[in-house]
């Protein structure tokens, strides 16, 4: 089944979208290096890598699909941050949108009756979830922490015991849960 040009192109947007997304996360990791925060960094790193396994992913799709590939430029990511709570709360955002995007993507899918491609679009959805609840944890926990540099620093260790990533799947802290 040839795919839809329309579907074509948002997927070739969300190869994009994705490849942006792991961009964003390394302008964080950057910012974090330069802060005594590097269990947070590490954190950020491995998720900039999964939101490059995530373009792969789509990457790979639409060449299995017999579709071509079109890669877009990407934009010059956020650099500059207050604290790890503005950090955490642009990556919320973040993962927000990419969420809206790959319903938008599904809805297409939907509409064009592409199961194959709504199959893939189900797995990103649930990835989406988990990377949501994900940061809306840590966000929770960090404004718990406040200033209390020792709360911080239990934090930051537990991000820290993230494994390195690139799999596509894991977004936990580890630790506890
Ligand atoms: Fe692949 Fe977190 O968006």
């Amino acid at each position: 089944m040839t795919l839809n040009p329309k579907l074509t192109k948002l997927l070739n947007e969300q190869i994009n979208n994705e490849m942006s997304s792991s961009y964003v996360y390394l302008a964080m990791a950057a910012w974090f290096e330069g802060t005594p925060y590097a269990g947070f960094a590490k954190w950020m790193f491995a998720q900039s890598r999964e939101e490059t396994m995530h373009a792969l992913k789509f990457y790979q799709y639409v060449v299995d699909r017999d579709a071509k590939v079109e890669l877009q430029s990407i934009a010059t990511p956020k650099s500059d941050f207050q604290s790890p709570i503005d950090v955490f709360e642009h990556s919320l955002k973040q993962e927000e949108k990419v969420t809206q995007q790959i319903n938008d993507l599904f809805e297409v899918a939907e509409q064009v009756k592409d199961h194959a491609s709504k199959n893939l679009l189900l797995w990103f959805l649930n990835e989406q979830m988990e990377e949501e609840k994900t940061v809306r944890d840590m966000l929770d926990r960090l404004k718990l922490a406040g200033n209390d540099p020792a709360s911080l620093l239990v934090l930051d260790r537990e991000a820290g015991s993230r494994p390195a990533g690139g799999g596509g799947g894991k977004t936990d802290f580890g630790g506890d849960r």
